[in-house]
């Protein structure tokens, strides 16, 4: 059984490719087998971390059909069991990423065979980003102890529940139609909890609301609080935990507080993973601590999802301009 991680963040810069390199070399090091996938399409930059010459074919060459399939572009990597699927930095894919092609790798990503796929996402709730978060009920999502890391960190994690919740409902379906016009803030309710959404879909059909609550209850997102300077930075954690269970009725599960270590900007110059050339840093115990956890938590199956739409783009666009205007 492949277990799948996406690891995402609402503000850039927190640390997801340092934790996508690191966190591989710790499973395999464990005796897992791991495939990273660069999937920060317009910003690859994985290879640098893990020190592979940005000479080979990615995932934009599979956007621009010049390669079949995700698992043809597997490279090796220094690292025994540890495997890499290099991104969009060679040939840009990011503005050419049609749904049917987002779709092939979506498909390509559950086909991979190893024990971890660890894939590195762009910052952001990007719809495409979303989407391949999706691909798992238990993804990783990285904070950093700032007050604007922790609220993009929010905003990430409801815009991925309305998708999430919206994609549980055929296309052109009431049920969708009433999600758009919800996350738009056009429907009274719309500025309170998660649960008068749920209210509203229960009146079209009173299946929908178990539906929706039994979504709620699978995904279970990961938190990563990365760059760590004290142990009180945690109580923001808490903070989102409080604010993610009050709005959006969902758990997080916190699965490492990982410090800010000098170590880990030296050896992206170095162009080496920081846990291989410092083994006993407290930054290479926190990641493997981190590694453990994820070998040994349940990870619930991925969310059984209709196909995403093209109308999709409009309730991420809506979405945005109501919350971020
Ligand atoms: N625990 C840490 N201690 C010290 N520096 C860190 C730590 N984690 C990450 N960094 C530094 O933070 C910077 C950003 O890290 P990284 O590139 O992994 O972030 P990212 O979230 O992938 O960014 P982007 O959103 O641009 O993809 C790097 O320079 C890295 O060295
Ligand atoms: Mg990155």
């Amino acid at each position: 059984m492949t277990t799948i991680i996406p690891i995402a963040s609402g503000k850039g810069g927190v640390g997801k490719t340092v934790c996508t390199a690191n966190l591989g070399v710790a499973l395999a090091r464990m005796g897992k087998t791991v495939i990273l996938v660069d999937l920060d399409l317009g910003g690859s930059n994985l290879h640098t971390c893990l020190g592979i010459r940005n000479n080979r074919s990615g995932v934009g060459n599979l956007i621009h059909k010049q390669e079949d399939s995700l698992d043809s572009l597997l490279v090796e990597t220094a690292e025994k069991r540890l495997f890499f699927i290099p991104g969009d930095s060679l040939l840009p894919g990011t503005a050419n990423l049609s749904y049917f092609r987002k779709e092939k790798i979506i498909k390509d990503l559950f086909g991979l065979v190893a024990d971890f796929v660890l894939i590195d996402l762009g910052a952001g709730s990007a719809y495409n980003t979303i989407d391949f978060f999706l691909c798992a009920n238990n993804g990783l999502v990285v904070v950093v102890p700032e007050t604007t890391s922790v609220l993009n960190a929010y905003s990430f994690i409801k815009s991925a529940i309305f998708r999430l919740i919206y994609r549980s409902f055929p296309n052109r379906s009431e049920e969708r139609r009433i999600i758009t016009e919800f996350s738009a803030g056009r429907l009274e309710g719309s500025d309170t909890k998660l649960g008068a959404l749920a209210d509203l879909l229960g009146q079209v059909n009173p299946d929908n609301a178990s539906i929706v609550t039994e979504r709620l209850q699978q995904f279970v997102p990961r938190v990563i609080l990365n760059m760590g300077k004290e142990t009180a930075d945690v109580t923001i954690g808490a903070k989102l935990r409080q604010i993610a269970r009050r709005n959006l009725e969902i758990e997080l599960q916190y699965v490492g507080f990982v410090p800010v270590d000098p170590s880990v900007p030296r050896a992206i110059l170095d162009r080496t993973p920081a846990i291989v050339g410092n083994p006993s840093s407290p930054f290479a115990g926190a990641m493997f601590a981190v590694a453990e956890r994820l070998v040994h938590s349940r990870t619930a199956s991925p969310p059984q999802l209709f196909d995403g739409n093209q109308d999709l783009d409009e309730i991420t666009r809506q979405f945005f301009k109501a919350n971020h205007a």
